[in-house]
């Protein structure tokens, strides 16, 4: 699934985040007959967890860093992500 998200042939610019990209066709909740049950609460949580986010933590940024992967053949996800919001 992670591959096919970024399948050049499907996303113009596959590895850069847009947030505005359409028609966005993904499988990040998978497809067909055992597509994802709860994924129109992720989406409902995912709204309110980052407009929450942005409204408590205005300036909330990236701090400069190396970014590292969780080794793992299925998902890819960050050991680690720092940011400060002073
Ligand atoms: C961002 C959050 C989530 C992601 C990325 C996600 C992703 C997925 C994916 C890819 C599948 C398909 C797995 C497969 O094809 O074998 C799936 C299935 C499923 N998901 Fe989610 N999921 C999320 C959140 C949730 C939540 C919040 C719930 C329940 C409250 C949920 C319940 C389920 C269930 C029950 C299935 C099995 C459906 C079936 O096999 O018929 N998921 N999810």
């Amino acid at each position: 699934m992670t591959s096919a998200n970024r399948d050049p042939e499907m996303f113009p610019d596959p590895d850069t985040f847009n947030i505005n990209r359409y028609p966005n066709l993904h499988v990040a909740f998978g497809a067909g007959i055992h597509h994802c049950l709860g994924a129109t609460l992720a989406r409902l949580e995912g709204q309110e967890a980052f407009k929450s986010l942005a409204e408590r933590l205005p300036n909330l940024r990236l701090e400069p860093q190396e970014l590292e992967h969780v080794p793992s053949i299925t998902f890819r996800s960050l050991k680690a992500l720092q940011v400060s919001w002073n």
